[in-house]
């Protein structure tokens, strides 16, 4: 019997410069999709997931995370005068339970390796999920659940997978494709953001991980790599030298909210699916002139 997972990881410490100046202040995990911030998706798809411990690698200007995982009694109490029940229940489902947030700060950028390994006591001598709130995963069953499902059967190290075009590799970790079908292969190798040339395949590394804990003391010795970072791939690829590492294919569609277009076009997503304002969301885009036909395509394909 495989180890049960119950911790996930959080790097929420990176500056966010990519969206200036909305990040200036305020995390870039807070940045909404419709109504949610980003870290709320990732923590729904752990829960969803069996994950009952939440560990949040912060940074400066990173408080407001940490609040949002709180009670806040002025704004319940207001709801509840007021009669809003959906939203006081909405904000109270959305909180994990008192005592299983943990929150710990990364004191220097120097790469996700180095944010994982900060998380290194709290985790402890256990395997772990490690999901990065940029990437956000709109799927009938959660990518994590997906991953669990799988490491349930393999044990080791899971990593969500996907394809991109082969010119986009050299923005992500790519993995090599090896025996077995897409809910579970064998990963033959991997590399950071190699050049588009030199990549194994055009898989990516999806910010999906289920990890063994013996990564800590390879990241605590891991030298510089792409980028001048301590890398979280470089690690896993020792790793790699005395356990498996799985991918999934996962079903389902990613958006990368790193990115100005990924984060849009998850809105108009997200957006389009909801039963409250969905329809009426379609008629506003087609009063600015966009034409139906492309959106109905869009809703399609986002299903
Ligand atoms: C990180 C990882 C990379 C992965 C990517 C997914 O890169 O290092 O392997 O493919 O997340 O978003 P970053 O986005 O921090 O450059």
């Amino acid at each position: 019997m495989v180890k049960r997972v119950k911790t996930a990881v959080f790097p929420v410490a990176g500056l966010g410069t990519r969206f200036l100046p909305a990040t200036k202040a305020m995390p870039k995990e807070m940045l909404t999709v419709v109504d949610r911030p980003l870290i709320q998706y990732a923590v729904d798809e752990a829960r969803e997931a069996g994950i009952t411990h939440f560990v949040f690698v912060t940074g400066r200007n990173k408080g407001v995370i940490e609040d949002h995982f709180d009670r806040q009694f002025e704004l319940e109490t207001t709801l509840e005068q007021r009669g809003k029940q959906a939203a006081l229940a909405e904000l109270q489902q959305d909180l994990p339970s008192a005592g299983r947030t943990s929150f710990t700060r990364q004191q220097e950028p120097l790469g996700l390796g180095h944010a994982v390994w900060c998380a290194r006591e709290i985790v402890g001598d256990e395997p772990f999920a490690l999901l990065l709130p940029d990437m956000l995963f709109k799927a009938r069953r959660g990518v994590l659940k997906q991953m669990m499902e799988t490491y349930e059967e393999t044990g080791g190290n899971v990593l969500a997978v996907e394809q991109v075009p082969q010119q986009d590799v050299s923005s992500y970790g790519v993995v090599g494709r090896g025996a077995g079908d897409d809910s579970g292969f064998r990963i033959s190798g991997m590399v950071e953001k190699p050049k588009p040339e030199e990549a194994p395949s055009n898989l990516i590394i999806s910010g999906r991980y289920i990890l063994q804990p013996e990564i800590f003391n390879l990241l605590a010795d891991q030298p510089r790599g792409a980028g001048g970072e301590i890398q979280l791939t470089d690690a896993m690829q020792t790793l790699m030298q005395s356990q498996p590492f799985v991918g999934v294919q996962y079903e389902g569609q990613s958006f990368d909210c790193g990115s100005k277009i990924g984060f849009l076009t998850a809105n108009v997503a997200y957006a389009l699916d909801r039963e409250d304002i969905g329809d009426d969301f379609l008629a506003a885009l087609s009063r600015i002139g966009l034409h139906n036909a492309l959106i109905d395509g869009f809703r399609i394909a986002a299903e």
